[in-house]
């Protein structure tokens, strides 16, 4: 008795429940799931009161959860995918607990502004994690320790207004990719204790970047850092303990540079003398790297600088080196001083050991051999100054660059071997006593300007951003769920037709196997309770005008009072409708409470096409319908409960909607006079007509329900007998 009935309506307040999840109109279930997932509840959580009210969260007018606060909670567990439901989040503090597991999906999570995750447990960051996160400026990722290894995603493109980007300690590999030209805004990248690795990206160049912590990386960090002299708002650049190369480049534009640790990496040349007079330096470390040149002297306004063991400095006080030693790094310079050279090139005797040179009894030198060690860069006129140099083998290197003229003024000089490099220029006139070998260089002796041909710069790329921000991507949200509605209300309908089918069919082949028999009275039972569970469920997703008397009631004798789910379900169906919230704040106080708004715009007809989502834009057909879902939802949100239409005359009003749809398969007998031809529709009225005596439909009038719904100013519940309105 009454069964079909029941399952009517334990189905439409599943729809109002899918329908809630769906459109993302509440955020109270993924609440509920990110409550069921920390192994204890945050204090002042509870499963059993509003999301809202819980202790540090915090939402909008529209019951959406704006902002969770749970830093240092002790918190255990896995986070739910379903935290990338909550569109309206604009901060998610979760740092210092214990979570673990992978991260969910945040992507395209377009409020988020800050996202802290850092010191916990979790165990991997899943692909696209950095999609659409439009709005992000805090992301704090440190102090993951388990993290599967991960790449910095150039997605983070989207996040331009990102500030602060901490991810020390959390398994980043591979290297900085070049997309810092995206972030105008960025001040804080710590990224210290992971393996990156490869070179500093040249978008770097230009940055706003005051903290630069790239430190300790497991195989380090390699390539010169001259980028940093174009990082004029450095002031605190760690990138100790990794394997930069190359001198340490002028920092004079860098005026707030106050720390700058550089030790343990493979750092030559000379200290520039223009770190000396940085006003802001306060702390420098140079030690454990390959310096070389004249011990510097810090002024006394850098109090705390260390220069210690392992360097190249050709004393170990300040002051300048001899005139030779200084001539030879000079010669270095020219090819960026080499590792090479640094490692060797140590004191302030070039006479004493120093690798290529070859030294007289009188400590003049003889012979330098340079010959196939890979130098780059160009030949220093600086050869010159050692006027007893005799032979000079410069071959089979990658050097560039023009014979400088200064070598033919060499006295002694009976070898030069430059084969087989990449030199360019005219070759100038040596003496007779000079061996000159220039093969293997293809551009030699041309006359072409030594800038030439290769000097042209094709590129065509303006400025270092590498277009951040995909067009389109603000206005493309809220089109989507624009789209989406529509779809799902088609979705839905479709559902309720095949649900119904389906158990109309199960009912039919039922009734005629056990025909006679008794209903297990116990069945029922359960369908009510748990559709007790679901309404309340409902019921505390926000729609927080529906008065707590109206709480579903259920008592098996076949009265089952549903009036606060109808009522629900009729706001669904406006927010559908109007694409607009129940409650919105930013409307005008008339408009702000969608019911009694749109409840006002039904009294006439005519308003109706004006308050539609002008995203459905329904040809002539498609209006009749809506005509008829706005007047259901009207009907269903009546002020008097006993006003409010039963589930099945909703279900009838919107079956007829979608006419057309017909079952395809005709292998069924025609049983109890429903013949799978016909429409729904008709299938429900004939199969009606011959249940008879049984109560099952007897409080919903189809002869009414089928022909439309009169449209009446105001009093909808007028128009349906009190049968209906229970
Ligand atoms: C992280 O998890 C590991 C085991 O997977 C555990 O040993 C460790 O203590 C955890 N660390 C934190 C900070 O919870
Ligand atoms: C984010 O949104 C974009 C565009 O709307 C979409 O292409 C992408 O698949 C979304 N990403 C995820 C992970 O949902
Ligand atoms: C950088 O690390 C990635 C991943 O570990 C590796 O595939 C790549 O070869 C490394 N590149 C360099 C230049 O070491
Ligand atoms: C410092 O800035 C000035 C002015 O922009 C520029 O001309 C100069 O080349 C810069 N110095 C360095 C070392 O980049
Ligand atoms: C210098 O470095 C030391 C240790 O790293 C630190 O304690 C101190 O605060 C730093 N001083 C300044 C002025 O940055
Ligand atoms: C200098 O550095 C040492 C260790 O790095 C630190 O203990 C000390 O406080 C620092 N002194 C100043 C004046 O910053
Ligand atoms: C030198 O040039 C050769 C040929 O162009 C190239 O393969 C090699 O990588 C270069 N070596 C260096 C150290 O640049
Ligand atoms: C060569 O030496 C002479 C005399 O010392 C000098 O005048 C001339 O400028 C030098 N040539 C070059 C190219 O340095
Ligand atoms: C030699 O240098 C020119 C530009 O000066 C360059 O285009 C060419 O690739 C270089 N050749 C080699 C083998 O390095
Ligand atoms: C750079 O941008 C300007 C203005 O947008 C444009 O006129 C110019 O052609 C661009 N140059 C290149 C090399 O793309």
């Amino acid at each position: 008795m009454g069964r079909l009935r029941t399952l009517l309506i334990y189905l439409s307040t599943t729809l109002i429940f899918s329908f809630l999840t769906l459109s993302s109109a509440d955020d109270s279930a993924a609440m509920a799931k990110l409550l069921a997932s920390f192994g204890t509840a945050p204090s002042g959580w509870s499963a059993t009161t509003d999301c809202c009210k819980w202790k540090n969260v915090n939402c909008d007018g529209s019951n959406r959860v704006t902002s969770i606060s749970l830093a240092s909670q002790s918190l255990t567990g896995i986070l739910p995918s379903d935290l990338g439901t909550l569109t309206q989040l604009t901060t998610l503090s979760l740092q210092g607990n214990s979570l673990s597991g992978p991260l969910p999906s945040l992507a395209n999570l377009t409020s988020l502004q800050k996202l802290y995750l850092d010191n916990n447990n979790f165990t991997s960051i899943p692909s696209g994690f950095f999609q659409g996160l439009i709005s992000l400026q805090i992301l704090s990722l440190s102090q993951n320790l388990d993290l599967a290894p991960w790449t910095i995603s150039t997605e983070l493109t989207q996040a331009t207004s990102l500030v602060t980007f901490y991810a020390s300690n959390a398994n980043i590999i591979g290297s900085l990719p070049d997309i810092f030209g995206s972030f105008p805004s960025l001040q804080d990248l710590r990224l210290s204790y992971n393996n990156l690795n490869g070179t500093l990206p040249k978008s770097f160049g230009g940055s706003g970047i005051q903290n630069l912590w790239l430190n300790n990386q497991q195989n380090g960090l390699s390539g010169t850092i001259d980028v940093l002299s174009s990082m004029t708002q450095l002031s605190q650049v760690w990138l100790h303990k990794n394997q930069f190369t190359g001198p340490i480049p002028d920092l004079s534009n860098c005026t707030s540079l106050f720390d700058l640790q550089l030790r343990d990496n493979q750092f030559t040349g000379l200290i520039p003398a223009s770190l000396m007079s940085i006003p802001s330096l306060r702390n420098v470390s140079l030690d454990n790297n390959v310096l070389q040149g004249p011990y510097p002297q810090f002024p006394s306004s850098v109090t705390n600088h260390t220069l210690g063991s392992i360097n190249s400095f050709c004393k170990n006080t300040p002051g300048p080196c001899d005139p030779l030693v200084t001539t030879l790094l000079e010669i270095a310079s020219a090819f960026g001083y080499p590792i090479k050279l640094a490692n060797s090139w140590t004191g302030n005797n070039a006479c004493t050991g120093w690798t290529f040179i070859n030294c007289d009894s009188q400590g003049s030198i003889i012979t330098i051999n340079f010959a196939k060690q890979q130098f780059v860069g160009t030949i220093s006129p600086v050869f010159a100054k050692l006027t007893s140099l005799r032979n000079l083998y410069l071959n089979d290197n990658n050097l560039t660059g023009s014979i400088p003229d200064a070598l033919t003024n060499m006295t002694s000089l009976q070898v030069l071997d430059v084969s087989n490099n990449n030199l360019t220029g005219l070759i100038p006139k040596f003496g007779d006593s000079v061996k000159l070998t220039t093969t293997g260089n293809p551009l030699i002796g041309k006359n072409t300007p030594s800038s030439g041909s290769g000097g042209s710069s094709p590129s065509g790329s303006n400025g270092t951003s590498p277009s951040g921000n995909p067009a389109g991507m603000g206005s493309s949200g809220t089109s989507v769920s624009h789209g989406m509605i529509a779809g799902i209300v088609i979705a839905v309908m479709i559902f309720v037709v095949v649900v119904l089918f389906v158990s109309i069919k199960c009912y039919v082949s039922r009734r005629h196997r056990k025909f006679g028999r008794v209903e297990n009275p116990q069945n029922g039972k359960e369908v009510v309770k748990s559709i007790g569970i679901t309404g309340g469920v409902s019921n505390s997703n926000g729609y927080g005008g529906v008065p707590s008397e109206l709480q579903s009631q259920s008592s098996a004798t076949g009265r089952v009072t549903t009036k606060v789910d109808v009522y629900a379900f009729g706001v669904v169906l406006m927010e559908l409708i109007t694409g607009r919230r129940a409650l919105d704040d930013t409307m005008p106080d008339e408009r702000s409470h969608l019911v009694t708004w749109f409840r006002r715009i039904l009294i006439n007809k005519e308003n109706i096409p004006k308050a539609i989502d002008q995203n459905l834009s329904p040809d002539e057909e498609t209006m009749e319908s809506i005509y008829k879902v706005a007047e259901l939802a009207g009907h269903c949100t009546a002020r008097e409960p006993y006003q409010r239409p039963d589930m099945g005359h909703a279900v009838n009003i919107l079956s007829p909607l979608v006419e057309q749809w017909k079952p395809t398969s005709h292998e069924e007998e025609d049983t109890y006079g429903i013949d799978l031809d016909m429409s729904l529709p008709q299938a429900l009225q004939r199969w009606q007509a011959n249940e008879g005596t049984s109560t099952m439909f007897n409080d919903i009038s189809y002869s009414q329900t089928q022909s439309s719904i009169p449209s009446k100013p105001s009093g909808f519940a007028d128009s349906f007998d009190s049968m209906d309105c229970r």
